[in-house]
C-alpha cells in the first residue's frame, strides 16, 4: 500500500492548483471574496468539532470564528453557504469519530502546511492558522494516521476541489 501522502498527492495538487486557492495564495483576494471562504471553513470545522478530535490542541473554530468577526467589523459581508459546503457539513455530520479521522488529517494538516503559507497572503490577521503548539497538535493527527485512510482522504479532496471551483464561480458572478 502507497504511503498516505504518496496515495492523495494527485487530489492535493489539483485543489492546490485551483485558481480561487492560487489567487489566495498569490494575496489577490478581497476582503469580501475571503471571508466567504471562511464562511464555508467556519461550519466545517464546527462539524468536526462536534463530533470530536484527538486533541483539544486542533480546535479551529473559535479561530476561524475571530478571522470572521475582524472582517466583519470592517463591514464586510458574505453570507453564502455553497453547495458543496453544504454536501461536505452533510458527509461529515454522518461519520463515527473513527470515520471522521481522515478527514481530520485532510482539514488541520491543510492549516498546518499550505496554512502556514496562507497565513501571509491573506486579507485577515490569519488567527485560523495559529497554533499554540503546532507540534502537539501535529504529532496527535501523526500518531493515529493510516495509509488505508488515502479512499476517505480523496474523497475529502473531491469536496475541497469542489468548494473552489464554487469559490471561483461567485468571484466571477462578483
Ligand atoms: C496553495 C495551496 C497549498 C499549498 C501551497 C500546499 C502546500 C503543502 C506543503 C508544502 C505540504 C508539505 C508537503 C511535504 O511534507 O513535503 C502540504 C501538505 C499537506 N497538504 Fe497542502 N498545500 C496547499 C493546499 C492544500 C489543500 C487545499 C489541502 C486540503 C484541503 C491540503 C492538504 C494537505 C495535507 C493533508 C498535507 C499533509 C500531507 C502529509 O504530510 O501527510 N493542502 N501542503
Amino acid at each position: 500500500m502507497l504511503p498516505l501522502k504518496e496515495a492523495t498527492k494527485v487530489k492535493h495538487d489539483k485543489a492546490e492548483r485551483m485558481p480561487f486557492n492560487n489567487r489566495m495564495f498569490k494575496g489577490q483576494l478581497t476582503k469580501a471574496q475571503y471571508l466567504l471562504y471562511l464562511k464555508q471553513q467556519l461550519p466545517i470545522f464546527q462539524t468536526i468539532e462536534s463530533i470530536g478530535l484527538p486533541h483539544d490542541s486542533l480546535k479551529r473554530s473559535l479561530h476561524i470564528q475571530e478571522d470572521i468577526d475582524e472582517l466583519t467589523a470592517e463591514g464586510i459581508r458574505a453570507d453564502l453557504m455553497l453547495k458543496s459546503t453544504q454536501e461536505y457539513v452533510k458527509y461529515l455530520s454522518s461519520l463515527t469519530y473513527e470515520q471522521l479521522l481522515p478527514h481530520i488529517y485532510l482539514n488541520y494538516l491543510a492549516i498546518m502546511f499550505g496554512g502556514q503559507i496562507m497565513k501571509k497572503t491573506v486579507p485577515s490577521s490569519g488567527r485560523m492558522y495559529d497554533f499554540d503548539d503546532m507540534q502537539e497538535a501535529l504529532q496527535s493527527v501523526r500518531k493515529v494516521q493510516k495509509d488505508a485512510w488515502a479512499g476517505e482522504v480523496n474523497k475529502g479532496f473531491d469536496f475541497a476541489i469542489q468548494m473552489f471551483a464554487e469559490l471561483e464561480d461567485e468571484c466571477a458572478a462578483g
